[in-house]
C-alpha cells in the first residue's frame, strides 16, 4: 500500500521502519524537509519527501506530530484520504486548547475538524513507540498486545484494523471518533499494553 507519514520522530519514525519492512511504499515527511530525512529513509527503505509528496497518491496517511502542529497542516492534502491520527493532547507541550481542556471534544474529533474531508481513524496513540517497534507478535500469540482503533468511517477503520493486525497487534474496535477519548492519556488503556479482552474492559471502564 502507498502510505504517507507526517512526522518522523518516535512514532512516525517507528511506523516508517515497521511499515517499510512489511513491504509498504512509505513516504515520510517532517517540518524540516526531505534533506533531514535521508538517514531514516535509507535505513528504513522508505522515501523522504515533503508534505505534498507524502500525500501524493497515498492510500493511507499517518499523522504523528505534536497536536499543536495539526491546525497548520494543509487540510486539502488529506481530503478524502484515510488518515490515522496517532496524536495525543498534552497541554504542557501543545498549549491551552479550550475544547480539549474542557473535554467537550475528543482530540481526534478536534483533529477531524481541522482536517476537513479526511477519513480520520485514531490508532497507535496509546502505545509507546519502542513497544510498537519491538512487541508485535503473530496473531494467536497468548497475551498479544491489543490496540484500540476508533473512527466514524467503517471502511477506513477496517483498513486501519488490518494494518494494526499486520504489525503484530490485535485490533479492537473502539467505536467512533467522539468515543475515542476512551483511549486518550489517563485512561486504563493508555500505555498499559493490555490484550484484547483487557482493552475492551479498559475502554468500558474509562471515565471522563
Ligand atoms: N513517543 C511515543 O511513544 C508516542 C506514543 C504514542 C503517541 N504519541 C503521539 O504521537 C505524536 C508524535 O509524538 P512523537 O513522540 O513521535 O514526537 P517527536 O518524536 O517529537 O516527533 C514529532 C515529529 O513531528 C514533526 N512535525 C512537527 N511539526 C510538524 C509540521 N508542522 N509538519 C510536519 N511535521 C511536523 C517533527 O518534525 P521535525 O523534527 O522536522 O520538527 C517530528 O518529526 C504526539 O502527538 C504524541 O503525543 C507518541
Amino acid at each position: 500500500m502507498k502510505i504517507g507519514i507526517i512526522g518522523s520522530g518516535h512514532i512516525g519514525g517507528t511506523l516508517t521502519r515497521r511499515l517499510s519492512t512489511l513491504g509498504h511504499d512509505v513516504t515520510v515527511a517532517n517540518s524540516r524537509g526531505p534533506q533531514s530525512l535521508t538517514d531514516l529513509a535509507q535505513e528504513a527503505g522508505a522515501t523522504a519527501g515533503d508534505l505534498e509528496q507524502a500525500a501524493q497518491d497515498a492510500e493511507l496517511m499517518i499523522v504523528a506530530v505534536p497536536l499543536l502542529a495539526v491546525p497548520g497542516l494543509p487540510a486539502e492534502l488529506f481530503d478524502g484520504k484515510v488518515v490515522v491520527d496517532a496524536n495525543n493532547y498534552y497541554p504542557q507541550r501543545d498549549g491551552d486548547i479550550a475544547e480539549l481542556l474542557d473535554r467537550s471534544l475528543s482530540s481526534s474529533r478536534w483533529t477531524a475538524e481541522h482536517l476537513k474531508g479526511a477519513r480520520v481513524v485514531k490508532a497507535f496513540n496509546n502505545i509507546q513507540a519502542q513497544h510498537l517497534m519491538d512487541n508485535g507478535r503473530p496473531a494467536g500469540t497468548p497475551d498479544r498486545i491489543a490496540l484500540p482503533v476508533a473512527g466514524d468511517d467503517a471502511e477506513a477503520k477496517q483498513l486501519v484494523m488490518q494494518l494494526v493486525d499486520s504489525l503484530g497487534f490485535d485490533p479492537v474496535d473502539a467505536g467512533t471518533l467522539d468515543e475515542s477519548w476512551r483511549q486518550q492519556p489517563d485512561t486504563p488503556v493508555y500505555g498499559t499494553d493490555r490484550d484484547a479482552d483487557g482493552v475492551r474492559q479498559g475502554l468500558a471502564e474509562a471515565r471522563p
